[in-house]
């Protein structure tokens, strides 16, 4: 089925782009919880547009209203529906994508599936203003995993060629990546987040755009959790983490690069600290078998550069005719900037529900 995900916690998401709002449907959340609605916002604050001039300026204060599952200031524990209302859209500039296709966007597909029945405003339920009641969730779920002493950390670790500095898969980043949540580009080093920035503006005023990566690190894990094969850690963060628009490819702990590595070197050595049993590589990314080994899980994911471009690019129309598509609207140079947030969302998300 379209746009719902069930597992233990079950999610539904609906709305559009330019419709009356989008929103989700979570079902599966334990009754008795209070919410932090302070931190959900500084959440949903982290992903919305407009923050900078180097994001979309597209102007939504991503306020949110609890229809249902909350009462007397406790979870429910029955369907929660949250939504966020659309105030800031010019449908306007996007009138030609009815029938022209921006290439690598998904209007085409979009136009075949739903026979041309779609809302194709701003990307309608393609578009990133999706994302926004997936980061309430995340929020939701982060604090759950808080109590359990879990935390889902990420920075940008490279937008187009520009690199932020290697971190450690072993040790516990938390503080740093605390400290850099204020930064316009979450990188540690100030030299690479310079370049980033001048390279994203370069982007903008030439009508182009780039993609990037984000490393997401899950700190506080228990051995343990996770199931072999079609449940792994890997298949359930890797499913949620492709449903984010834009995303490209995943990778956990070494990802690709431990293909080129012999067992000496990629094997993670078991040792005994204290009580507990722990790696001193963490090439595993903190996952054997599809079940977590104790270590921090490390993962990076990689975005694709916004599809919606300024520079004049030819397409076909829906009757498969040539044309030349200039683009109008308003949209992210490089949705990485506002992704972070999104990949911490899921993959808390993903870690709740094995915990529930
Ligand atoms: C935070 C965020 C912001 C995005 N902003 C834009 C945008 O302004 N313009 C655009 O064309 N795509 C944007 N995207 C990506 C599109 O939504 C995505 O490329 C499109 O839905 C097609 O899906 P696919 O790239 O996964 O195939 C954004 C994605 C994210 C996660």
């Amino acid at each position: 089925m379209s746009s719902i995900w069930s597992s233990n916690i079950k999610l539904s998401l609906f709305g559009e782009s330019h419709g009356t709002c989008v929103g989700v449907t979570i079902d599966g959340l334990p009754p008795g919880v209070v919410f932090n609605f302070a931190e959900i916002q500084t959440e949903l604050n982290r992903r919305k547009p407009g923050n900078t001039c180097l994001t979309t300026q597209r102007s939504e204060s991503d306020e949110f209203e609890i229809l249902s599952g909350y009462f007397n200031d406790y979870t429910t524990g029955t369907p929660l529906t949250v939504i966020f209302k659309n105030h800031d859209t010019k449908s306007k500039d996007y009138s030609r994508l009815k029938e022209e296709f921006r290439p690598s966007h998904a209007d085409f597909t979009g136009y075949v599936k739903y026979q041309g029945f779609h809302d194709f405003r701003g990307g309608g339920h393609f578009s990133a203003r999706v994302t926004a009641p997936l980061v309430f969730t995340g929020a939701i779920a982060k604090q759950l995993l808080k109590i359990k002493g879990i935390e889902v950390c990420s920075r940008i670790k490279s937008i187009a060629d520009i690199s932020d500095i290697a971190l450690s898969y072993t040790e516990d980043h938390r503080e740093l990546l605390r400290n850099i949540q204020s930064k316009i580009i979450l990188m540690v080093d100030g030299m690479s987040e310079e370049l980033a920035k001048l390279k994203i503006e370069e982007m903008r005023n030439s009508g182009d755009s780039v993609g990037g990566k984000v490393e997401c690190f899950i700190y506080g894990m228990p051995a343990g959790i996770g199931n072999p094969f079609f449940n792994s850690i890997e298949s359930q963060l890797g499913s949620l983490l492709f449903s984010i628009p834009g995303v490209k490819g995943v990778e956990f702990g070494k990802g690709f690069e431990i293909s080129k590595l012999r067992g000496t070197a990629a094997n993670d050595i078991f040792y005994s600290e204290k009580d507990e049993i722990k790696t001193r590589t963490n090439h595993s990314g903190g996952i054997q078998g599809g079940i977590s080994n104790g270590m921090p899980i490390n993962l990076v994911v990689a975005f694709k550069p916004t599809a919606s471009i300024f520079t004049e690019q030819e397409s076909v129309n829906c009757h498969g005719e040539k044309i030349k598509l200039q683009l109008q609207g308003r949209h992210d140079p490089c949705i990485v900037l506002r992704a972070a947030v999104i990949v911490e969302a899921i993959c808390a998300i993903g870690i709740l529900d094995f915990m529930l």
